[in-house]
């Protein structure tokens, strides 16, 4: 097999075959096909598509390009839950207790944050103690013993994933669906699910900016866990604005721990428990939706998924009382607020620029090295749809500075307000099975 024969097949709309999708991905990962060739063929992909045969040959070639994570020893049916990306997304932090409160085992491989995006294991870091360097013996430990445990990143994990999206990103071959819908199922395969629930986030603050890419991605993925056994289900939901209020560490800490008591954002709750009952469903401890829905409610209402949280965090080192009272928690010295410039309405809240101005004041990472304040962050105190008036705070800055007025420009002109009233945007558009 010649790799400028599979480019030009390609280019000409041919399908490509099993043997010649692992030949290219094989070769790709030990650097004997090289990086212009890759990226012809990326760009021919990005023209013609592929079919979702290709697409499911091309997850499992990347899933198989490195260590796959073993979680065997675990019982149950492993269902992990994916988000293309959103801000102040606490989702997980409370999904993970309250669906282990459900008898789903959660075996959750974290990252951390980096840019404007937060990543789960600094969150859970804000509480003191807090750590994720658990052995992969008291990983499954754990997981059999309170359903839910936390881990960081470790193994060559689709080593071919990681440096095919690198390429993809300086050869304009990062928004092609079948080469998005591989990189992400691959990536849940290898570490070890067995059903997945994704959340493809919509709208201006999303990767995927209209309704109907966001459906194409999720039908896509859909289609690959179809193809290779993996239950999957997607829910496409709202990002024209961030999710609840908090973005920021121990901010949203704070607003997962409000959220199992039943105290939560109303967007945040509702998009936690349909996340949640898809993964109910899928793990079998429910017959239908509905089922699952109101057992999710009432393990909250009950206070038992709070106490698995507690358990969890009690698990992995962390002081659980920061979880009885979450004043306990990192707390920012200076707050300032951010008024509303005019009179009106709220039609957007650009989720994308309140975590870059997160960022800056110290929650996020510009880059890799850097080092983060776990106490900073943004409260939003309006939403889309809210009426404003003039000189009303629209956000509160919590900040280790005293002056922050640039970020706090910024976070004024994410805010979109409006002379005409405006609807609350929908929270969930559509659910594809
Ligand atoms: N996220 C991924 O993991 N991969 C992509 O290709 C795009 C977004
Ligand atoms: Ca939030």
């Amino acid at each position: 097999m010649r790799m400028v024969d599979l480019i030009a097949k390609k280019r000409d709309g041919g399908i490509l075959s099993k043997q010649e999708i692992d030949f290219i991905i094989k070769g790709y990962t030990k650097s004997d096909i090289p990086d212009y060739q890759l990226s012809a063929w990326a760009m021919a992909i990005y023209f013609k598509g592929m079919t979702s045969e290709e697409v499911a040959h091309l997850t499992m070639a990347m899933t198989l390009s490195g260590d796959m994570v073993n979680l065997s020893e675990i019982e149950g049916v492993k269902v992990d839950k994916h988000s293309t990306g959103g801000v102040g997304d606490t989702t997980t932090i409370i999904l993970a207790p309250l669906v282990a409160a459900a008898g789903i085992p959660v075996a959750k491989m974290s990252g951390r944050g980096l840019g404007h995006t937060g990543g789960t294991i600094d969150k859970l870091e804000s509480i003191p103690g807090f750590h994720v360097e658990l052995t992969p013996e008291e990983f499954i430990h754990n997981v059999n013993e309170f359903k839910i445990a936390v881990i960081g990143q470790s193994g060559n994990l689709t080593p071919a994933d990681k440096k095919l999206y690198g390429l993809r990103d300086v050869t304009a071959t990062v928004d092609s669906i079948p080469l998005i819908a591989s990189s992400i199922m691959s990536k849940k395969i290898a570490a070890g699910a067995d059903a997945i629930v994704l959340d493809v986030k919509t709208g201006a603050g999303a990767f995927m900016k209209s309704l109907d890419d966001a459906k194409a991605l999720a039908s896509a993925m859909v289609d690959i866990g179809r193809e290779l056994g993996r239950h999957t289900v997607a829910i496409i939901s709202d990002m024209s604005q961030p999710l609840g209020y908090a973005v920021g560490n121990s901010l949203e800490i704070r607003e997962a721990i409000d959220t199992l008591r039943g105290q939560g954002p109303e967007d945040l709750t509702r998009l936690v428990l349909t996340l949640g009952a898809h993964m109910v469903v899928l793990g079998g401890k429910a017959d239908t939706y509905d089922q699952a829905y109101s057992l999710l409610e009432e393990l909250i209402r009950s206070g038992k998924a709070l106490e698995v949280l507690k358990q969890f965090v009690a698990a992995q080192g962390g002081t659980t009382d920061v979880i009885d009272d979450p004043d306990k928690l990192p707390k920012a010295p200076y707050q300032v607020s951010v008024t509303a410039p005019v009179d009106g309405y709220i039609h957007a809240i650009q989720a994308e620029e309140i975590g870059i101005a997160a960022m800056l004041l110290g929650a996020g990472r510009p880059t890799k090295e850097s080092s983060i304040d776990l106490a900073v962050g943004v409260m939003l105190t309006k939403k889309v749809g809210q009426a404003v008036r003039q000189g009303e705070t629209i956000a509160i800055l919590h900040a280790n500075q005293e002056n922050v007025s640039a970020i706090a420009a910024k976070i004024e002109q994410a805010f979109s307000i409006q002379n005409e009233a405006c609807e609350e945007p929908v929270l969930i558009y559509d659910i594809i099975h």
